[in-house]
């Protein structure tokens, strides 16, 4: 008897399937714009500099690799929450925020998706229309009742007024997930004024906000970037912020993010993150070490940071210039005006207006690689590819 024979084969990982495809392509002309990694421009997802420095006093001073605790290393948590909160937040001066290490932001949100049905049951979770796959997937799978609420429309355009509409017919106490910049998939963020109307909404109708933060770096800034999420957690009582380290820091495989709590009072803080060691605890007991002992490293000396954040604003400042660059490709072919959008989106990813079809025929005539929803990854462009992708682009727009 064979106890697999009825498991069904599933279709692999929207995103991450791509990149087994992308790897199997033997086209020298192909071009990886699913996944949401950094290139430089030989194509290369560079180590920053900070962090090899960083690896290379680790590697001299390191003495132990025991467990660390459930909440993971105290000055990675210590010094990310300066990092999100800012360096003179009063809320970590009074105690009133904590920091949860994990694996990636991925885990960070699996965390507060299950802190979420387990602790406060009957919570449904709204998303926006559209959101990272996973987002939906992962919720779902925590047994959270998944809901919507518009962000970006048919027309590819932002749609404030009616998120804001719909965020006010939300039932109070349910979770609203945000993204607090580079909005993943589109690249549409809201402005200063538009979150300040979210922040209203969210006050009146007592929802709970948890913030996706992780592209912190690659909106505007380092500092600016966290400009929603420091509005929120200082005009609301209690708030939940998964940030990630994989971009910012390079760190991607080594799976280093957190999950960070505000609560009003230092008891109810002590009450949430026991709950969180305890989930934790099922679900990858401690976290990885090394990564978060990099980013530690790193935030903790002011050279090592100040290298780091002119890389990271690098990193920013050539996504960008990507973008209009690619926009300029595409003049010759006449639809700079069509697609004028990729350059005001910020972050990794372009929502690029492209049909699935559309997207299909990139991957199969020109072995580029986009998500069937239309999204790509300016941040695995490169200046020297442009006009081979503008050019597989006006191919695949011609009637
Ligand atoms: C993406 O959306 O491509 C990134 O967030 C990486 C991932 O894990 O999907």
């Amino acid at each position: 008897m064979s106890h697999f024979s009825a498991i069904a084969q599933v279709p692999g990982d929207p995103i991450l399937g791509l990149l087994d495809a992308y790897r199997a392509d033997p086209n020298p002309a192909k071009l990886d714009l699913g996944v949401g990694v950094y290139k430089d421009a030989s194509g290369l997802t560079p180590i920053p500099r900070a962090v090899k420095l960083a690896e290379q006093r680790l590697l001299e001073t390191e003495q132990t690799k025991t467990y660390i605790g459930g909440h993971g290393a105290a000055e990675f948590g210590e010094r990310l929450l300066q990092l999100v909160l800012g360096t003179d937040s009063a809320l970590l001066r009074d105690g009133l925020a904590g920091a949860t290490q994990t694996p990636g932001g991925t885990g960070a949100l699996r965390l507060a998706g299950e802190f979420i049905a387990r602790n406060l049951p009957g919570r449904s979770i709204w998303l926006s229309d559209p959101t990272w796959p996973i987002h939906e997937t992962l919720f779902a799978a925590c047994g959270l009742r998944v809901e919507h609420y518009p962000y970006v429309g048919a027309d590819n355009r932002l749609h404030v007024d009616a998120m804001l509409e719909a965020l006010q017919r939300i039932p109070a106490g349910d979770v609203v997930l945000l993204h607090a910049c580079c909005h993943n998939p589109t690249g549409f963020d809201l402005g200063t004024a538009d979150w300040q109307r979210v922040l209203d909404v969210v006050k009146a109708r007592e929802l709970l906000p948890l913030i996706d933060f992780a592209y912190q770096g690659f909106g505007d800034s380092l500092e600016q970037d966290a400009w929603a999420v420091r509005l929120f957690a200082n005009e609301l009582p209690e708030l939940l912020v998964t940030s990630s380290c994989s971009k910012n820091f390079g760190l991607y495989r080594e799976r280093t993010g957190a999950l960070i709590v505000r609560a009003d009072s230092a008891g109810r803080l002590a009450a949430v993150r026991s709950q969180l060691a305890l989930l934790a605890r099922g679900l990858w007991s401690t976290p990885p070490a090394h990564g978060a002992a990099v980013v530690a490293e790193i935030l903790g000396d002011a050279e090592l940071k100040a290298l780091w954040s002119a890389e990271v604003e690098g990193m920013r400042q050539r996504v960008a210039s990507l973008r209009s660059g690619l926009v300029e490709a595409l003049r010759p072919h006449g639809l700079a005006e069509r697609f004028a959008h990729i350059a005001e989106q910020r972050g990794m990813f372009s929502y690029t207006g492209l049909s699935a079809e559309q997207v299909a025929r990139l991957r199969t005539e020109f072995s580029v690689y986009l998500v069937s929803s239309g999204r790509a990854s300016v941040a695995g462009m490169s200046e020297a590819r442009l006009d081979y992708l503008a050019g597989a682009i006006a191919r695949v727009c011609q009637a």
